[in-house]
């Protein structure tokens, strides 16, 4: 089976104002199906991976394939397609926008890729928010919403153009273990029975236990894996 996301070798250094190493030689593969968590103290490069994974920032060795197909040589257009279609991301701070409300911020993603009409676009929003309890949260703006609101926001926005990978920087950050449950439900479902490859950088215990398989990161590596 083709993995969903390969990384060969990857590094991502710094040169300004200092050389600065991010991430180093790290290697891995996501598969259909599974869930990894990855995990380490705090500034061990996790999410400097995460962004390499996601093609948000470009490794300075090494390469990152996305359904077997290298992406280093590809232009920024092919690029944000690829990750548009590809991959949904969950990010440490939602980044949702905030003059926007939820069904809008859901939306955003199907506007950039233009696949479905407007009426088909506001029809799958409300549906991945249904899906996600906020059924009837739709209207409302970000700033209205709790910590464990938005996230949920944050999850039915990565999931809108059905990506075959979803990468999640502490999605459980700020949430009480009643909403913990309930993301770490949602993205075993995701790779279980969806078949999704669901990536999560995590500090916290359960999260990672509740995953596949856990990759450990030091100082910009890869240090172990189970
Ligand atoms: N643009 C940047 N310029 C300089 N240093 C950076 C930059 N981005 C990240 N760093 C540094 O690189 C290291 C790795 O950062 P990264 O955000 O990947 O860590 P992390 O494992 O996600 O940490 P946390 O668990 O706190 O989110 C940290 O020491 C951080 O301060
Ligand atoms: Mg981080």
């Amino acid at each position: 089976m083709t993995p969903l996301i390969e990384a060969n070798r990857v590094s991502r250094t710094l040169a300004d104002p200092e050389p600065f190493t991010l991430v180093c030689d790290a290697s891995l593969s996501v598969a259909p199906g599974e869930m990894v968590a990855i995990v380490g103290p705090s500034g061990c490069g996790k999410s400097s991976l995460l962004y390499l994974l996601g093609l948000l920032d470009r490794p300075t060795s090494g390469s990152i394939s996305i359904d077997g197909r290298v992406t280093e040589d590809l232009g920024e257009a092919e690029r944000t397609h690829i990750r548009l279609e590809r991959i949904g991301y969950v990010f440490q701070f939602h980044f949702l926008l905030p003059e926007l409300t939820a069904l809008a911020n859901v939306a955003l993603p199907m506007r950039r890729l233009a696949r479905l009409t407007g009426d088909q676009i506001a029809e799958r929003a409300a549906a991945l928010l249904e899906k996600v309890g906020l059924g009837d949260g739709a209207g409302k703006r970000p700033e209205r919403m709790s910590g464990g609101e938005r996230q949920r926001v944050a999850i039915a926005r990565a999931l809108a153009n059905d990506p075959a990978i979803l990468l999640s920087d502490e999605p459980t950050g700020n949430l009480d273990s009643a909403n913990t449950r309930m993301v770490i439900a949602e993205f075993q479902r995701l790779a279980h029975e969806e078949g999704r490859g669901v990536v999560c950088v995590t500090h916290d215990a359960t999260v990672a236990a509740a995953a596949d398989r856990r990759i450990h990161m030091l100082d910009g590596r890869i240090v172990a894996g189970d």
